[in-house]
């Protein structure tokens, strides 16, 4: 593995480069990705994720997403007598992504560690008591796993708290196939192994979920864009950006895809998460798609039996992993 040091507005960079051509470069600032660039069919090195047009960090592009992940409805939940009140900053009502105070603005350590098969860089973040309004410490670890033989990332999610509390810890990378941004991704073939949605309301918090229609069914792989402009695809959201719950979760199978016949990359997304969220950068004229792997996003008030509680004898452990293959 090639290591090269760096950094960002004072935060430490790493970039990693395997023997499979792939290059990840990872910020200590909100322990997220940079850039992943990785062969197309003709050998060509191809940036497959998009930052913001201001640049990493300025928005949510590649960043760590925590204590929470998408909106939690009235910016507050309990557990165990104990109240979380979280700011308001989606239509001055519901938490988006853990406010302000998040994770994805957070400056984290860096510890690198090699294998002979792979290379790990762990991120480390000591979240207090009241922070953004949750409670409990939460000592986490964001671990990427760079694997030297395969385009391969492991991305782990591991969080122990000092008391019983929420966490719905994701990444907000956005993906397009096609190398440097030379299509859109509604041009893109997408899978997702999802016989359920979440319905939204507008304000895009989740009220029910529904079994899948055609426009949200890709369980065929399909084009991402063939049903982009029906209303029932347009209406609050301009595009995708529901929840999908997966037929199944565990790092055996696919929960979903997505593939450029321009430049023959395939992403295959895996994950111990029961939820992707699909968002389609539907302000941009779809540039690009994020896939984020977590739990329901308002799972603490409509399925608390799986919505990312974890105590201190119980620890915080997702993985979501990321694999390239040319065709
Ligand atoms: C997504 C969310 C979208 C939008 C985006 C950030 O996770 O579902 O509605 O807020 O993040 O621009």
């Amino acid at each position: 593995m090639k290591i090269e040091n760096g950094s960002y507005e004072g935060a430490k960079t790493i970039a990693l480069t395997n023997k499979s051509g792939m290059t990840l470069t990872l910020c200590a600032l909100g322990a997220g990705i940079m850039s992943i660039k990785v062969p197309d069919r003709d050998g060509i090195s191809r940036e497959v994720t998009r930052l913001a047009d201001s640049g990493y960090a300025k928005e949510y592009h590649g960043l760590t997403i925590g204590r929470t992940s998408g909106r939690i409805e009235n910016a507050t939940f309990e557990i165990d007598g104990k109240t979380a009140k979280l700011e308001k900053n989606n239509h001055g009502v519901d938490n988006l992504h853990g406010g302000k105070d998040g994770f994805h603005g957070k400056v984290f350590s860096v510890a690198v560690n090699s294998a002979a098969e792979y290379t790990d860089v762990v991120f480390g973040y000591d979240s207090p008591d009241g922070e953004g309004g949750y409670f409990g410490n939460v000592k986490l670890a964001v671990t990427y796993r760079v694997y030297e033989n395969e385009n391969k990332i492991t991305m782990s999610f591991d969080a122990t708290p000092d008391c019983k509390t929420l966490l719905d810890l994701t990444n907000h990378v956005y993906w397009n196939m096609s190398g440097d941004l030379r299509e859109p991704v509604t041009d893109q073939t997408v899978y997702i192994n999802a016989s359920r949605v979440g319905r939204l309301n507008e304000r895009l918090i989740v009220v029910d979920i529904d079994p899948v229609t055609p426009q949200f069914d890709f369980r065929k792989p399909r084009k991402m864009g063939e049903y982009i402009t029906d209303e029932s695809v347009q209406r609050h959201t301009h595009g995708y950006d529901h929840p999908f719950f997966l037929d199944g979760r565990g790092l055996d199978k696919t929960a979903c895809s997505l593939y450029s016949k321009t430049s023959g990359i395939k992403l295959e997304v895996k994950t111990t998460y029961p939820c992707v969220v699909v968002f389609g950068d539907n302000f941009t004229g779809y540039k690009s798609t994020c896939f984020e792997c977590q739990y329901h996003p308002d799972g603490i008030h409509q399925c608390p039996d799986d919505c990312g509680i974890c105590t201190p004898e119980k620890p915080y452990a997702e993985t979501t992993e990321y694999v390239f293959t040319v065709k």
